[in-house]
């Protein structure tokens, strides 16, 4: 046993049934820690009381070292992201628990990190101190956690300026303690070219079984992921990026939250599939319930639980059409709803509809984005009767266009003047993207009906249809056949997911934050691309930024280079001339800075 191991056995001695731990043979230095999921542990003024981390905690760290000695090298290298603190230890005062994180400095052979979750995930620990039977007191952070909420995050306690954090709380003289674990960004790492030969031999084999239609592998083939934590990106080479794209906007809590993973496990394994709308799950009721809860200007919500942001249109404007009587519809130049046949009728982009304008309905009209006059005027002369307007608040894969103030509540006053549905498209923009929880509520716009799909779950495949409930009570009342349903519609482990990914949103003060961090990176990105060459337009609100420039070859080109010094971005825009960075929303702040100097170095090229 080399020494780490021998350090192991002796703490685990003195710890009990905390913590297990291994060594593996051919590993001198890595150590598995295990926090038990369930233990009864001695708390001081609380007596025995029950312990419980969260599961897969298993965590491989590299170093082990005495509480003192990492807190004082936490402090020191904070700044520079390098810490590494390893404690296992049990107080009169308290309970000591394990505290794991590192950064790049703290790990310079990198081994451990590429192959360790713990390289980014912050194992919660604290002193817990039982102050009556109301309140724990976490040692570091030296304030209340208030009864009833177990759980805080590091970056909550980070946001006090403190690197400890609290999570306990006590109830009728028991503690619950609750370990939390907060991943943290990290630099890109490259190991081999990008790509790498392990993703360039995936591509040849997804050729040969996948629609070609599919996969791009010209002129380069894509990375495969292969894992992803936080705002990291791991492929299948090794190499770690930094995702600039949140996976297609989804991961607004950041990947593999472990919060939305915890709801998943629990939820798989006591209920994986219900019948939707015949015997459905009771997860999807509490879902709906803290939907209507955050409908934009509160109010009577109903809803109706979906797969995609597709769906969610389809919905829509079914709903609108029962609602109105009327089929026309009014889009946007430069909008993006969807791409199945009902939601491809308002989607403009021409490579989207040509090969299919032959089965679409043609019951939309398109305005000037940002227009309202324009919007008159095709509702004017629109063949059918127009029931409703369909609009993203700020077009996304349009090319993140914001429309001047005052549109979106001029739109809503002639709706209301027009007898219109005033649809909003938030499938991109909502749960905190743009810096507000919908981007229609920068403009304190209440909307009729609101598609919501992506960052609702942070991963998973599940939408929503919102909607002001005497709009939704548009459709007949289910005489046991729903006429609008799917299969998996509220799907339990889904609901799961966007559950635990808006409280993870909340509690992580995410929407502050992409607000917040959304307005430094863009006036970063504005400084750093103010002499570069062919930049038209540096955008954004909150975390949905984009540099337009003057031809999508730039971007292409940017693209490609920024991946291959380890950052994830994606072209947008009706013809790819924009480049858009749509990042976790939880992305450390000097990471994001990073992958933003990254991206605009390639496009300054
Ligand atoms: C605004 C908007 N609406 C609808 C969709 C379609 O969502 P999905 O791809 O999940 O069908 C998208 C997808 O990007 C979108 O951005």
């Amino acid at each position: 046993m080399d020494p780490v191991g021998r350090e192991v056995a002796e703490r685990l001695e003195d710890e009990g049934s905390l913590v297990q731990a291994g060594v593996g043979d051919r590993e001198p230095g890595l150590v598995d820690l295990r926090i038990a999921v369930e233990e009864d542990v001695e708390v001081e003024g609380a007596g025995r009381v029950p312990f419980a981390a969260p599961r897969a905690t298993g965590r491989r760290l590299d170093r082990l070292e005495p509480f003192e000695q990492g807190a004082r090298r936490q402090r020191r290298s904070q700044a520079n992201d390098g810490v590494e603190v390893r404690a296992l230890r049990r107080r009169a005062d308290g309970v000591g628990l394990v505290d794991g994180r590192h950064g790049e400095h703290a790990n310079p052979s990198g081994a451990a990190q590429r192959r360790d979750r713990c390289g980014e995930a912050r194992l919660a620990v604290a002193e817990i101190r039982p102050q009556g039977h109301e309140h724990f007191f976490a040692g570091p952070l030296a304030a209340p956690v208030p009864r009833g909420s177990a759980r805080r995050s590091a970056r909550n306690a980070r946001a006090v300026g403190s690197e400890g954090f609290a999570l306990g709380h006590c109830r009728e003289g028991t503690a619950t303690i609750a370990a939390v674990v907060a991943v943290r960004s990290l630099p890109p790492e490259l190991v081999t070219a990008v790509p790498g030969p392990r993703s360039v031999a995936l591509a040849a084999r997804l050729a040969e079984v996948e629609s070609r239609n599919v996969t791009c592998s010209q002129p380069t083939p894509p990375i495969f992921w292969e894992r992803a934590a936080g705002a990291n990106v791991w492929d299948v080479d090794g190499n770690r990026f930094v995702d600039l794209t949140a996976g297609f906007g989804v991961a607004n809590a950041g990947h593999a939250h472990p919060r939305v993973v915890d709801a998943l496990q629990e939820q798989c394994e006591r209920l994986l599939h219900a019948m939707g709308d015949v015997h459905p799950a009771a997860v999807k009721v509490e879902l709906l319930e803290a939907l209507a809860r955050r409908y934009p200007g509160g109010g009577a919500c109903r809803g109706v639980l979906l797969s995609s942001g597709s769906d969610a249109v389809e919905a829509a404007i079914k709903t609108a059409l029962l609602a109105t009587g009327r089929p026309g519809l009014v889009a946007f130049e430069g909008a993006y709803h969807g791409l199945s046949l009902g939601a491809l009728d308002a989607t403009w982009r021409p490579l989207f509809r040509e090969p299919f304008g032959a089965r679409l309905p043609g019951a939309t009209a398109f305005a000037r984005f940002g227009d309202v006059e324009d919007v008159l005027r095709v509702a004017g002369s629109h063949p059918a009767p127009v029931g409703a307007v369909v609009v993203e608040p700020i077009q996304g894969r349009g090319g993140e266009r914001i429309p001047p103030a005052g549109f979106l509540s001029d739109l809503r006053a002639l709706c209301d003047e027009r007898g219109w549905l005033l649809i909003a498209d938030e499938v991109y923009t909502g749960f905190g993207r743009t810096g507000r929880w919908f981007a229609c509520e920068h403009e304190g716009v209440v909307p009729d009906l609101l598609c919501a799909a992506k960052g609702l779950t942070s991963g998973m495949p599940l939408s929503a249809l919102l909607g002001r409930a005497d709009v939704m009570d548009a459709w007949p009342p289910s005489g046991g056949e729903a006429i609008h349903t799917q299969t998996f519609l509220g799907h339990p482990p889904g609901c799961a997911a966007a559950l635990a990914s808006m409280a993870a949103i909340e509690e992580e003060k995410l929407v502050e934050r992409a607000a917040e961090n959304g307005a430094l990176a863009l006036t970063r990105l504005r400084a750093s691309l103010a002499k570069a060459p062919g930049i038209a337009d540096v955008r954004g609100r909150g975390l949905l930024l984009a540099v337009e420039c003057d031809g999508p070859e730039r971007v292409f080109r940017a693209c490609v280079r920024a991946l291959r010094h380890g950052v994830i971005a994606l072209p947008s825009g009706d013809d790819g001339r924009v480049l858009s960075f749509t990042p976790p929303l939880s992305i450390d702040r000097e990471i994001l800075e990073l992958a933003l100097d990254i991206a605009s170095d390639a496009l300054a090229r």
